[in-house]
């Protein structure tokens, strides 16, 4: 099947709140969904939590908890987080789930008895938060390269994956499918750091601790984190199990979502274990960087950490929405500063969006008394060119959204935005109504109106509220934002009568007072 769009965010450790790291993954995925849902695509989107393992429960026993108690919880903080982002995921999966842990057991049986898995023993340099063991090269100052904290050298009989088997197979791969990794020098990345040293066998099980799924013959064992966890994007979808008719719809994925921390296991090891199942690989891993803050990354102990749901109460979901995606470029760190996200809402949002609509509404009323005239469907020549530019502006937004350059397409709208705003300085309204050049008036408020038409459309996927404010205030049927083709074409705007008063969709904010507040957020 085609026309079908399956999308999977990482399944997030539910080891504490949710910053708006983890909510950038999620809003990235959601609003690339509903981007193919606008085109008429049948779109399926998972998110989850990643439950097992020892930080889990060691988190669990701080909390007074058993480990399965701690996670649902911790889940159904996730979804109440998700459902305030409006996220619209169709399946959430938890590891702890009995379709996920009975599937693992049969994936891990099957590499077993191919020979990709065999018996040794581990001795490593181990990070207890990052669950993951290092050789000594790996270490960074003699610490775990990814969190920088101390590491401990341990030693356990353990079970291995045979990657090396499988290298050549992935150059290949990589080498043939030019789509498969985005954006591209993350795969020189991962052919240089690591395939081409030499890939090394992964550990898949581990005897120290219990919170995990076990090897169904050899129980002593606890199959370690990556098997479990990157198998949730084929368990969620009934991978192996009696009804597989989802996984037959949907799989290969054709969009995965990770961070640049989580790229190498998604670009190495995931690929590798979908060979050795002999499944398709997904079209796209798309490796994003991170949101950084001036002092580093998040952390509790910096006092720097700005959690999703305190912006949307104070700004509200759009604005959330907008900043995340339009400053944070896929493929560089974006930085979160209060300035930066007040001046994003001041500028972008209220000077250039929202007064857009309030202009347009206010003269509609004023020299139409509301009702928006018929437009005898010849443009002159600045309409003309105002139609072409937007017909460029949304071939552009398309072309880079859908090579997932996220950040730079949503420029383009707003390039569309300013161009509507300076279409009003250049046709000056108030000197047609004077002068009375009835035709010129009438085709400038439907350029206006139709310009705001198709920006409402093609914000829609990452700012819906916005958009369905926008139609609302020009009288327009809020279906129309379900018409991605709608986009190429001029739409009639027949019988359109906008509100009697415009109501701005964004109130300038006072810069000072919103950075001391959002500082005062990140204190804690
Ligand atoms: N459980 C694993 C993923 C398993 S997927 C089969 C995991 N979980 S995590 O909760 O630590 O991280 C989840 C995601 O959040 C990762 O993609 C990570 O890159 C992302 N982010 C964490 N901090 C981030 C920022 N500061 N900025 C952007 N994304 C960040 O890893």
């Amino acid at each position: 099947m085609d026309n079908k769009f399956y999308v999977t965010t990482p399944i997030y450790y539910p080891s504490g709140r949710f910053h708006i790291g983890t909510a950038y993954t999620t809003v990235l995925a959601d609003s690339i969904k509903k981007y193919h849902a606008l085109k008429g695509e049948n779109t399926y989107m998972l998110t989850g939590t990643d439950e097992h393992g020892q930080k889990i429960e060691e988190k669990a026993k701080e909390a007074n908890k058993s480990p399965k108690e701690y996670v649902d919880e911790m889940a159904e903080m996730a979804k109440k987080l998700w459902e305030k982002m409006g996220i619209e995921y169709n399946d959430f999966i938890q590891t702890t789930e009995p379709r996920h842990e009975k599937i693992v057991q049969k994936i891990f049986d099957k590499f077993m008895e191919q020979g990709d898995i065999y018996k040794g023993e581990y001795e490593g340099w181990y990070c207890v938060p990052c669950e993951t063991y290092f050789t000594q090269t790996q270490l960074v100052d003699g610490k775990c390269p990814d969190c920088g904290r101390k590491v401990k050298l341990m030693k356990e009989e353990a079970y291995f994956f045979n990657m090396k088997k499988y290298a050549d197979r992935l150059l290949k791969y990589y080498e043939e499918h030019p789509d498969f990794i985005k954006p591209e020098y993350r795969k020189s990345e991962m052919i240089n750091n690591f395939i081409k040293p030499g890939l090394e066998d992964l550990c898949v099980t581990r005897t120290s601790f219990d919170w995990g799924i076990k090897v169904l013959k050899d129980p002593k064992h606890v199959i370690y984190v990556w098997v479990d966890a990157l198998t949730n994007y084929l368990t969620a979808i009934g991978y192996m199990s009696e009804d597989e008719t989802l996984f037959k719809k949907y799989w290969p994925a054709d969009l995965q979502i990770v961070g640049k921390d989580i790229a190498r296991f998604h670009l190495i090891y995931w690929p590798i274990f979908l060979m050795a199942l002999d499944l398709p690989l997904p079209k796209t891993i798309l490796v994003h960087n991170w949101i950084m803050m001036k002092d580093g990354k998040m952390s509790k102990s910096k006092g720097n950490v700005i959690y999703p749901e305190d912006l949307v109460d104070r700004y509200g979901l759009d604005a959330t929405r907008y900043f995340l995606l339009r400053e944070v470029p896929v493929n560089q760190d974006g930085l979160f500063t209060p300035e930066a996200f007040i001046e994003r809402y001041n500028f972008d949002l209220c000077n250039d969006l929202s007064n857009l609509l309030n202009r347009t509404v206010s003269m509609v009323n004023k020299y139409y008394n509301g009702i928006l005239p018929e437009y005898n469907g010849t443009p002159n020549n600045v309409d003309k060119e105002m139609e072409e530019f937007t017909i460029k502006q949304i071939e552009e937004f398309d072309q880079k959204w859908n090579n997932y350059e996220i950040a730079i397409s949503i420029q383009e709208i707003w390039n569309l935005i300013s161009r509507t705003n300076k279409y009003i300085d250049e046709t000056q309204p108030w000197i047609l109504v004077k002068e009375n050049e009835n035709e010129k008036l009438q085709s400038c408020m439907y350029h206006l109106v139709e310009s705001l038409r198709k920006i409402a459309i093609l914000i829609s996927p990452f700012m819906n509220q916005t958009a369905k404010n926008i139609l609302r205030q020009l009288g327009i049927k809020e279906e129309k934002l379900k018409t991605w083709n709608s986009l190429y074409e001029n739409d009639k705007l027949t019988n359109i009568k906008v509100i009697e008063k415009g109501e701005p969709i964004f109130m300038r904010l006072n810069v000072e007072e919103e950075v001391e507040y959002i500082k005062n957020l990140m204190k804690g």
